[in-house]
Protein backbone atom coordinates (compact mmCIF):
# COMPACT_ATOMS: atom_id res chain seq x y z
CA UNK A 1 0.00 0.00 0.00
CA UNK A 2 1.56 3.18 -0.75
CA UNK A 3 0.33 5.81 1.34
CA UNK A 4 0.83 9.85 1.14
CA UNK A 5 0.20 12.15 4.42
CA UNK A 6 -0.73 15.50 3.63
CA UNK A 7 -1.55 18.83 6.30
CA UNK A 8 0.29 21.64 7.43
CA UNK A 9 3.89 21.56 9.46
CA UNK A 10 3.68 20.50 12.74
CA UNK A 11 0.10 18.80 12.54
CA UNK A 12 1.37 15.27 13.61
CA UNK A 13 2.06 13.63 10.19
CA UNK A 14 5.30 12.24 11.79
CA UNK A 15 4.26 11.20 15.05
CA UNK A 16 1.41 9.42 13.25
CA UNK A 17 3.46 8.17 10.10
CA UNK A 18 5.94 6.19 12.80
CA UNK A 19 3.02 4.35 14.28
CA UNK A 20 1.46 3.37 10.69
CA UNK A 21 4.86 2.80 9.83
CA UNK A 22 5.84 -0.01 12.54
CA UNK A 23 2.15 -0.94 12.51
CA UNK A 24 2.13 -2.03 8.57
CA UNK A 25 5.82 -2.67 8.52
CA UNK A 26 6.25 0.07 5.54
CA UNK A 27 9.00 2.36 5.71
CA UNK A 28 8.38 6.34 6.25
CA UNK A 29 9.64 8.68 3.81
CA UNK A 30 10.19 11.80 5.35
CA UNK A 31 11.48 14.33 3.08
CA UNK A 32 12.01 17.01 5.55
CA UNK A 33 14.11 14.06 7.40
CA UNK A 34 16.08 13.46 4.47
CA UNK A 35 16.52 17.08 3.49
CA UNK A 36 17.94 17.52 6.88
CA UNK A 37 20.29 14.34 6.76
CA UNK A 38 21.95 15.76 3.63
CA UNK A 39 22.00 19.40 5.08
CA UNK A 40 23.74 17.62 8.22
CA UNK A 41 26.20 15.70 5.83
CA UNK A 42 26.90 19.03 3.73
CA UNK A 43 25.88 16.73 0.16
CA UNK A 44 25.31 18.77 -3.03
CA UNK A 45 22.02 18.89 -2.22
CA UNK A 46 21.97 19.44 1.15
CA UNK A 47 24.31 22.66 0.16
CA UNK A 48 21.44 23.54 -2.19
CA UNK A 49 18.23 23.31 0.03
CA UNK A 50 19.22 25.07 3.03
CA UNK A 51 18.67 28.63 1.91
CA UNK A 52 15.40 27.55 1.23
CA UNK A 53 14.50 25.42 4.77
CA UNK A 54 16.22 28.01 6.75
CA UNK A 55 14.07 30.85 4.73
CA UNK A 56 10.76 28.31 5.76
CA UNK A 57 10.24 28.40 2.03
CA UNK A 58 10.01 25.13 -0.31
CA UNK A 59 12.83 23.50 -1.64
CA UNK A 60 12.43 22.80 -5.54
CA UNK A 61 9.96 20.52 -6.89
CA UNK A 62 12.81 18.95 -9.25
CA UNK A 63 15.52 18.25 -6.42
CA UNK A 64 12.95 16.98 -4.14
CA UNK A 65 11.15 14.12 -6.65
CA UNK A 66 14.47 13.18 -7.56
CA UNK A 67 15.06 12.28 -4.32
CA UNK A 68 12.38 11.04 -3.40
CA UNK A 69 12.19 9.00 -7.11
CA UNK A 70 15.36 7.05 -6.25
CA UNK A 71 14.36 6.40 -2.59
CA UNK A 72 10.74 4.94 -3.72
CA UNK A 73 12.84 2.41 -6.30
CA UNK A 74 14.67 0.90 -2.59
CA UNK A 75 14.10 -2.80 -2.16
CA UNK A 76 11.97 -1.89 1.24
CA UNK A 77 9.68 -0.02 -0.41
CA UNK A 78 8.33 -2.74 -2.14
CA UNK A 79 5.42 -3.83 -0.27
CA UNK A 80 4.53 0.05 0.22
CA UNK A 81 5.62 3.01 2.12
CA UNK A 82 4.53 6.18 3.90
CA UNK A 83 4.97 9.58 2.10
CA UNK A 84 5.47 11.95 4.70
CA UNK A 85 6.14 15.94 3.36
CA UNK A 86 5.68 14.80 -0.46
CA UNK A 87 4.20 16.12 -2.37
CA UNK A 88 3.67 19.74 -1.76
CA UNK A 89 2.90 21.34 -4.97
CA UNK A 90 0.47 20.24 -8.00
CA UNK A 91 4.08 19.48 -10.14
CA UNK A 92 5.23 17.09 -7.28
CA UNK A 93 2.16 15.51 -7.40
CA UNK A 94 1.89 15.58 -11.29
CA UNK A 95 5.66 14.44 -11.08
CA UNK A 96 4.73 11.45 -8.47
CA UNK A 97 2.07 9.60 -10.47
CA UNK A 98 4.67 9.06 -12.94
CA UNK A 99 6.61 6.80 -10.67
CA UNK A 100 4.29 5.40 -7.77
CA UNK A 101 1.31 4.46 -7.70
CA UNK A 102 -0.85 6.31 -4.61
CA UNK A 103 -3.74 4.26 -2.92
CA UNK A 104 -4.77 6.59 -0.42
CA UNK A 105 -4.32 10.04 0.90
CA UNK A 106 -4.61 11.46 4.52
CA UNK A 107 -5.17 14.76 5.09
CA UNK A 108 -4.57 15.98 8.59
CA UNK A 109 -6.10 18.37 10.14
CA UNK A 110 -6.32 20.49 13.34
CA UNK A 111 -6.87 24.58 14.43
CA UNK A 112 -4.10 26.92 13.90
CA UNK A 113 -3.31 27.37 17.97
CA UNK A 114 -2.81 23.74 18.06
CA UNK A 115 -0.89 23.50 15.06
CA UNK A 116 1.73 26.50 16.17
CA UNK A 117 1.36 25.11 19.76
CA UNK A 118 3.16 21.66 18.75
CA UNK A 119 5.66 22.94 16.28
CA UNK A 120 6.74 25.50 19.15
CA UNK A 121 7.43 22.79 21.72
CA UNK A 122 8.73 20.18 19.26
CA UNK A 123 12.22 18.45 20.09
CA UNK A 124 14.00 16.18 17.50
CA UNK A 125 16.56 13.55 17.75
CA UNK A 126 19.62 14.34 16.18
CA UNK A 127 20.73 11.06 15.75
CA UNK A 128 17.39 9.29 15.06
CA UNK A 129 14.98 12.08 14.00
CA UNK A 130 12.66 10.98 16.77
CA UNK A 131 10.32 13.58 17.58
CA UNK A 132 9.28 15.28 20.74
CA UNK A 133 7.37 17.80 22.70
CA UNK A 134 8.21 19.23 25.82
CA UNK A 135 5.06 19.09 26.47
CA UNK A 136 2.60 17.20 25.77
CA UNK A 137 5.13 14.25 24.74
CA UNK A 138 8.64 14.81 26.61
CA UNK A 139 11.50 12.15 26.83
CA UNK A 140 12.24 10.68 30.10
CA UNK A 141 15.61 12.65 30.59
CA UNK A 142 15.81 15.96 29.24
CA UNK A 143 16.84 16.97 26.09
CA UNK A 144 18.21 13.28 25.79
CA UNK A 145 16.05 10.50 22.83
CA UNK A 146 14.78 7.70 24.97
CA UNK A 147 14.96 5.42 21.39
CA UNK A 148 18.88 6.35 20.59
CA UNK A 149 19.91 8.47 23.50
CA UNK A 150 21.00 11.14 20.93
CA UNK A 151 20.89 14.83 21.45
CA UNK A 152 17.40 16.75 21.20
CA UNK A 153 16.71 19.83 19.50
CA UNK A 154 14.93 22.71 18.45
CA UNK A 155 15.08 22.55 14.57
CA UNK A 156 16.02 25.60 13.14
CA UNK A 157 12.75 26.68 11.02
CA UNK A 158 10.64 26.40 13.95
CA UNK A 159 11.54 30.12 15.35
CA UNK A 160 7.88 32.19 15.02
CA UNK A 161 8.60 34.19 12.30
CA UNK A 162 9.73 30.92 10.09
CA UNK A 163 6.66 29.06 11.17
CA UNK A 164 4.35 31.99 10.00
CA UNK A 165 6.05 31.33 6.74
CA UNK A 166 5.93 27.68 6.46
CA UNK A 167 2.60 28.15 7.46
CA UNK A 168 1.62 30.83 4.50
CA UNK A 169 3.95 28.42 2.24
CA UNK A 170 1.59 25.72 2.85
CA UNK A 171 -1.95 27.92 2.84
CA UNK A 172 -0.99 29.04 -0.92
CA UNK A 173 0.29 25.29 -2.29
CA UNK A 174 -2.58 22.59 -0.54
CA UNK A 175 -5.61 23.90 -2.41
CA UNK A 176 -4.77 22.61 -5.58
CA UNK A 177 -3.14 19.31 -3.98
CA UNK A 178 -6.26 18.48 -1.99
CA UNK A 179 -8.20 18.92 -5.63
CA UNK A 180 -6.63 17.26 -7.48
CA UNK A 181 -6.74 14.31 -4.90
CA UNK A 182 -10.08 14.86 -4.11
CA UNK A 183 -10.76 14.23 -7.95
CA UNK A 184 -8.64 10.87 -7.73
CA UNK A 185 -11.15 9.42 -4.95
CA UNK A 186 -8.45 8.33 -2.71
CA UNK A 187 -8.14 11.55 0.08
CA UNK A 188 -9.61 10.92 3.55
CA UNK A 189 -9.60 13.68 6.01
CA UNK A 190 -8.22 13.20 8.81
CA UNK A 191 -9.23 14.82 12.48
CA UNK A 192 -5.66 15.31 14.24
CA UNK A 193 -7.01 17.92 17.03
CA UNK A 194 -6.95 14.95 19.30
CA UNK A 195 -4.59 15.09 22.22
CA UNK A 196 -1.80 12.80 22.06
CA UNK A 197 -2.93 10.61 24.80
CA UNK A 198 -5.62 9.68 22.43
CA UNK A 199 -3.68 9.25 19.27
CA UNK A 200 -5.21 6.06 18.66
CA UNK A 201 -8.18 7.67 17.92
CA UNK A 202 -6.28 9.43 15.16
CA UNK A 203 -4.80 6.55 14.07
CA UNK A 204 -7.85 4.73 13.97
CA UNK A 205 -8.83 6.82 11.51
CA UNK A 206 -6.11 6.66 8.94
CA UNK A 207 -6.78 2.23 9.71
CA UNK A 208 -10.23 3.12 8.58
CA UNK A 209 -9.48 4.86 5.32
CA UNK A 210 -7.05 2.79 4.16
CA UNK A 211 -9.19 0.06 4.64
CA UNK A 212 -11.75 2.19 2.68
CA UNK A 213 -9.03 2.11 -0.21
CA UNK A 214 -8.25 -1.55 -0.52
P1 LIG B 1 9.09 18.84 7.06
O1 LIG B 1 10.10 18.29 7.95
O2 LIG B 1 8.30 17.94 6.16
O3 LIG B 1 8.16 19.73 7.93
P2 LIG B 1 6.59 19.89 7.88
O4 LIG B 1 5.69 19.37 6.88
O5 LIG B 1 6.58 21.33 7.91
O6 LIG B 1 6.11 18.94 8.98
P3 LIG B 1 6.66 18.87 10.36
O7 LIG B 1 7.76 17.88 10.43
O8 LIG B 1 6.98 20.28 10.82
O9 LIG B 1 5.37 18.44 11.19
P4 LIG B 1 4.56 17.08 11.35
O10 LIG B 1 3.20 17.25 10.78
O11 LIG B 1 5.35 15.89 10.90
O12 LIG B 1 4.38 17.08 12.92
P5 LIG B 1 5.08 16.19 14.05
O13 LIG B 1 4.60 14.79 14.01
O14 LIG B 1 6.56 16.44 14.07
O15 LIG B 1 9.72 19.95 6.06
C1 LIG B 1 10.67 20.90 6.49
C2 LIG B 1 11.16 21.72 5.30
O16 LIG B 1 11.79 20.84 4.32
C3 LIG B 1 10.09 22.46 4.49
O17 LIG B 1 9.78 23.72 5.05
C4 LIG B 1 10.77 22.59 3.11
O18 LIG B 1 11.72 23.61 3.09
C5 LIG B 1 11.52 21.27 2.98
N1 LIG B 1 10.72 20.23 2.29
C6 LIG B 1 10.30 19.04 2.81
N2 LIG B 1 9.59 18.36 1.90
C7 LIG B 1 9.54 19.13 0.77
C8 LIG B 1 8.91 18.98 -0.51
N3 LIG B 1 8.17 17.91 -0.81
N4 LIG B 1 9.08 19.97 -1.42
C9 LIG B 1 9.81 21.06 -1.14
N5 LIG B 1 10.41 21.28 0.05
C10 LIG B 1 10.28 20.33 1.00
O19 LIG B 1 4.41 16.86 15.36
C11 LIG B 1 4.71 18.19 15.72
C12 LIG B 1 4.83 18.29 17.26
O20 LIG B 1 3.58 18.04 17.86
C13 LIG B 1 5.79 17.27 17.88
O21 LIG B 1 6.47 17.90 18.92
C14 LIG B 1 4.90 16.16 18.42
O22 LIG B 1 5.45 15.53 19.56
C15 LIG B 1 3.64 16.93 18.75
N6 LIG B 1 2.42 16.18 18.51
C16 LIG B 1 2.15 15.37 17.45
N7 LIG B 1 0.91 14.88 17.55
C17 LIG B 1 0.37 15.41 18.70
C18 LIG B 1 -0.89 15.31 19.34
N8 LIG B 1 -1.86 14.54 18.84
N9 LIG B 1 -1.09 16.00 20.49
C19 LIG B 1 -0.11 16.79 21.00
N10 LIG B 1 1.12 16.94 20.44
C20 LIG B 1 1.35 16.25 19.30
Amino acid sequence: MNIVLLGPPGVGKGTVAAILSSKYRIPHISTGNMLREAVTKGTALGREAKGFMDAGRLVPDELVTKMVKERVAQPDCKGGFILDGYPRTSAQAKALQEFAAIDAVLDFKAPFKTIVERISGRRTCRKCSSVYHIKYNPPKKDGTCDRCSGELYQRSDEKPGIITERLRVYGEQNKPLIDYYRNEGILSEIDASFHITEIGKIVKQCDEALVKSR
